[in-house]
Order: structure tokens, then C-alpha cells, then sequence
């Protein structure tokens, strides 16, 4: 199922893989794509890979992604029905912030992943992801804290989204306050996805 989709993201990842355009380029093990369904309403972007990440060349696959794949659990989803990536494909050197050049350099492949695959939804995963589709969408963007767990209606380069920024696994999984926090936004991904009620009485505003 879905070839023509299945086939640009496999070109977009091999460009991805040779990409020399923002200093990340030195210090990758394996560049990381992202992966998943390219049949999916969902698509989940997080900041950068990490140790485990850039050594697999796999998104979310340490610490963080295990907490992932049990938050997806709770809003009824698995890994092979959604897809998974970051905004910057290349591990930052000791986990540092990606710098907003590197965010910029990157954002293409982001851009042409959405393109290929029209999802519905776009789950944000903490600051940096949701920052950018802000941006993206000519939103002013408070904090993570303030914008997560509401539901947006956004439109850029041409195409129509629902955006639920929520916070990073990684931030919730020392933190139980967190982590409930997380759960509840990925339990109205559920509602959102098609497996609950209809998607207007989650649109914030
Ligand atoms: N954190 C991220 O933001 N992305 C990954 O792929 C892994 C950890
Ligand atoms: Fe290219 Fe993105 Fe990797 Fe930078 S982080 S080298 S822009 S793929």
C-alpha cells in the first residue's frame, strides 16, 4: 500500500543519509531519517536523535522511545501505524540543542516527509518540534507548557494539519507530574486518530 508514498521517503531518507548541508554532518554515526507507516494519519516529530538513535540510525529507540512506544499504547496506536522523526536527522554532539541554523538546514526533509505522506495529524514532541511548526503556521509560541494538550488547526506549504504539540518523553520519563501530562495529551491523540469521538470538540479556539 501506498508505493508512490513508500518510494519518495525511501529517496528523501537516502538524501538524508549522504546530507552535508549543517555542521551535524561530522559528528553522525548514522544519519536517522525517521521510519514508520507511510500510510499513516499520524506523523510524530521529536527534536534529535540521540546516543542510541545515531547508532541505529532508528528514531526513538533508547530510554525516550520505550516510553514512547507505551504512550502510543495509551492512545490505541502502535509504531507500525504511525511514523516517526525528528527535526534535525543528525545526532547533535552530546546531546546538545539543535542550533536554530541546523533546525533550518534540516526543515526541507521535514517539509518533504509531510508532503508525501498528507498526514492528518502532526504530534509535536517538546519545545524545539513545536517551536517549528509554530512557526511554520505564523503562530506566536509561549512555552511548551502553555500550548501543550490543545488541538490546532494549521496550514503551511499548501497543506492542512491538526497539530498537538505535547511535551518530550524524555522530559517525562524521571517525572511522574510529567509523565501524566503526557499521557492525558496522547489519550486525546487517541480520540483525534479516528478510534474515538469526531475531531471538533478537540479543536482549541
Ligand atoms: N529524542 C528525540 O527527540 N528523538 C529521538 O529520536 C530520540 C530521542
Ligand atoms: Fe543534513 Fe539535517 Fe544532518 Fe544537518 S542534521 S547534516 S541538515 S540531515
Amino acid at each position: 500500500m501506498c508505493e508512490v508514498r513508500k518510494a519518495i521517503l525511501e529517496r528523501i531518507a537516502e538524501e538524508v543519509r549522504r546530507c552535508t548541508r549543517c555542521p551535524l554532518q561530522a559528528y553522525r554515526t548514522r544519519a536517522v531519517p525517521g521510519e514508520g507507516n507511510p500510510c499513516t494519519n499520524v506523523v510524530l516529530v521529536g527534536e534529535a536523535p540521540g546516543f542510541n538513535e545515531d547508532l541505529q540510525g532508528k528514531p526513538f529507540v533508547g530510554a525516550a522511545g520505550n516510553l514512547l512506544n507505551e504512550l502510543l499504547k495509551v492512545a490505541g496506536l502502535s509504531r507500525q501505524e504511525v511514523f516517526i522523526t525528528n527535526v534535525v536527522k543528525c545526532r547533535p554532539p552530546g546531546n546538545r540543542d539543535p542550533e536554530d541554523s541546523e533546525i533550518a538546514a534540516c526543515e526541507p526533509y521535514l517539509i518533504a516527509q509531510l508532503k508525501a505522506i498528507e498526514p492528518k495529524i502532526i504530534v509535536s514532541l517538546g519545545r524545539h518540534s513545536t517551536r517549528l511548526f509554530f512557526r511554520l503556521a505564523g503562530l506566536d509560541f509561549s512555552s511548551i507548557m502553555q500550548v501543550r494538550g490543545e488541538v490546532r488547526r494549521v496550514a503551511f506549504n499548501g497543506s492542512e494539519y491538526l497539530l498537538l504539540p505535547t511535551l518530550h518523553p524524555a522530559a517525562a520519563l524521571y517525572n511522574p507530574r510529567l509523565r501524566g501530562l503526557v499521557e492525558e495529551d496522547f489519550r486525546l491523540l487517541g480520540e483525534l486518530s479516528g478510534k474515538g469521538r469526531g475531531l471538533e470538540r478537540w479543536l482549541y479556539g
